[in-house]
């Protein structure tokens, strides 16, 4: 039984579309089969962060042409697949949202895990994006404006039939003005999954020529080594720790006294 989840936010910018990405490409590293799905079809960007930006077959061919979605399934890495959304502008109003279900259901069973990029907003394409599946994850940042949009967003998905599993923090500074992480929890009533930082090399990873997910770019940034620890847990495996060295273990002995 494979799980079909969405990831989903309410607000834009607050890294939905990262978050998919790099979630199931390192959920692909812990050997699950991982299919990674564009469902933003106005505003499609997941796919350029794979370099399929001219990919010839896409999630708008399946839903206007009737395509099978196999045909729009592209290599990612480590065998991650994944289906981009067309970048023309002119032909997304042609899209029937709710089509997306049946063609997700139908392959949901081939993977361990079906990931979904949801647009922002609460309009129809989101709700049917989210209607898809059966769970879905919030990503919300520190921001008063986030966390009352995810609310929304939340509530809208139970109204959907489909199950808010966690909420994932992302773009965390630490700073004091933030919302602390027992605020978010309280306020939204919901598990937080992880928390993945504020790193210049999750915009680095987004390189106009050389794209790639910060989890392939750089394995050891703090964004990727969240990345990883959600997936860990998401996939039941514990995330390989770096063996520390002998002078590190030394020091480490040291600074306990
Ligand atoms: N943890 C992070 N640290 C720094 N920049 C980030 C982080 N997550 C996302 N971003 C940046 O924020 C911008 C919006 O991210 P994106 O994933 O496109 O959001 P959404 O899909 O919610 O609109 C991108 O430029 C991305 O590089
Ligand atoms: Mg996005």
């Amino acid at each position: 039984m494979g799980r079909l989840i969405s990831v989903a936010s309410g607000k834009g910018g607050v890294g939905k579309t990262t978050v998919t990405a790099n979630l199931g490409v390192a959920l692909a590293k812990y050997g699950k089969s991982t299919l990674i799905v564009d469902a933003d079809i106005a505003m499609a960007n997941l796919g350029l962060l794979f370099g399929l930006h001219s990919a010839p077959i896409t999630l708008h061919d399946v839903l206007i042409e009737n395509l099978d979605i196999h045909e729009a399934m592209y290599d990612g890495p480590y065998g991650a697949k994944i289906v981009p959304s067309g970048l023309r502008h002119s032909s997304y109003r042609k899209v029937d949202p709710d089509k997306l279900k049946t063609v997700l259901r139908s392959v949901k069973d081939e993977f361990d895990f079906v990931l979904v990029d949801v647009p922002a907003g609460v309009d129809a394409t989101a709700r049917a994006a989210i209607a898809s599946t059966e769970e879905v994850i919030l990503v919300t940042t520190p921001d008063p404006a986030s966390l009352t949009d995810v609310m929304k967003m939340k509530i809208t998905a139970m109204q959907l039939g489909t199950k808010p599993v966690g909420v994932i923090v992302n773009m965390r500074r630490g700073e004091k003005w933030e919302a602390s992480l027992r605020d978010i929890e309280n306020f939204l009533e919901m598990r937080i999954l992880g928390v993945i930082p504020e790193d210049p090399n999750v915009r680095r990873s987004w390189d106009i020529k050389h794209p790639k997910p910060v989890v392939v770019l750089k394995e050891d940034a703090p964004a990727s080594k969240a990345f990883f620890e959600i997936a860990a847990r998401m996939a039941g495996v514990k995330p390989k720790k770096k063996r520390r060295g002998i002078l590190e273990r030394l020091l480490g002995f040291f600074k306990k006294r």
